[in-house]
């Protein structure tokens, strides 16, 4: 079976067969497809491909889960069904809080709600002066952190907590998330069968969770702290609304506001 063919067989699950080709192609042969279509492919590679192609499309689980890996700020990352998949728009998520605490010098950064600890890891990876925490309530999803930060030797500091809660006033300088923040009614995505509800669904309208952070983030932050966090850009407009705060949002490579920024005054 040529890479035409698996394209096709990928069709039959998939919105988007080249860019699932292309990204186990990252993950197992650090290759590309466009190398892929330069250069052809080797029969063994053929014949992985085409076991991956073939579990995909017969189990409809997302490649992340079967390979059990995933590429986020060009780093493969562990991945398992406790965590989400880390999506790419979180990248512009990384990079303002990255701009932001170079901007103000920031001495401590917490990640609520790490998953798999992408944000958190590539913030001590770029920031390594920095004092990083991250949390989850989920205790699966923080062995999965544990594992990509000894894997990638990062020193960040995992907390299991509940939102904010484990924390006292004037800590941080920067709380950034990527929230749950799907709502009961929002479009389905085929992935999200797959994926811990829990990170998911941000309550009934998907921006109830954002909300309460947000509130439990005023005072846990330094003066002139920011809070950085992701956004659904379909609910965003009643979201920022109710928080009734002065923000700046900002949008992803497809227009979409996807990243909110509060200053704390
Ligand atoms: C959208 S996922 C983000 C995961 C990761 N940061 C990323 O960007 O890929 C949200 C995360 O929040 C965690 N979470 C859900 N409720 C929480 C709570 N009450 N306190 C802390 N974390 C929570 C979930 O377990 C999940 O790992």
């Amino acid at each position: 079976m040529g890479l035409k063919n698996l394209l096709e067989e990928l069709s039959r699950v998939s919105p988007n067969p080249e860019a699932e080709i292309d990204t186990i192609l990252k993950l197992e042969f650090s290759s590309s497809l466009v190398q892929a279509k330069v250069s052809g492919l080797s029969e063994h590679e053929i014949g992985k491909l085409e076991k991956i192609v073939h579990e995909r499309v017969s189990s409809g689980r997302p490649v992340q889960y079967i390979l059990g890996k995933a590429i986020f700020w060009e780093r493969i990352f562990y991945v398992n069904e406790s965590v989400l998949i880390p999506r790419v728009e979180t990248e512009i998520l990384a990079e303002k809080t990255l701009e932001i605490a170079k901007e103000i010098r920031a001495r401590r950064i917490l990640d609520v709600g790490t998953g798999s600890g992408i944000i958190a890891i590539t913030l001590k990876e770029e920031l390594p002066d920095v004092k990083i925490f991250a949390t989850d309530v989920s205790e699966k999803a923080l062995r999965v952190a544990h594992r990509n930060a000894q894997l990638l030797n990062a020193g960040v500091t995992f907390i299991q907590c509940d939102m904010l809660s484990c924390f006292g006033e004037n800590t941080f300088d920067i709380i950034v998330s990527n929230p749950p923040y799907v709502g009961e009614s929002d479009p389905f995505e085929e992935y999200r069968k797959f994926e811990p509800h829990i990170a998911l669904y941000g309550g009934e309208k998907g921006y109830e969770f954002s909300l309460k952070l947000v509130r439990q983030a005023q005072n846990r932050l330094k003066k002139r702290g920011y809070v950085i966090m992701e956004v659904n850009p379909f609910n965003v407009e009643y979201f920022v609304e109710s928080i009734n705060l002065k923000h700046k949002i900002y949008k992803d490579f497809n227009g979409l506001k996807r990243v909110l920024v509060i200053e704390n005054g």
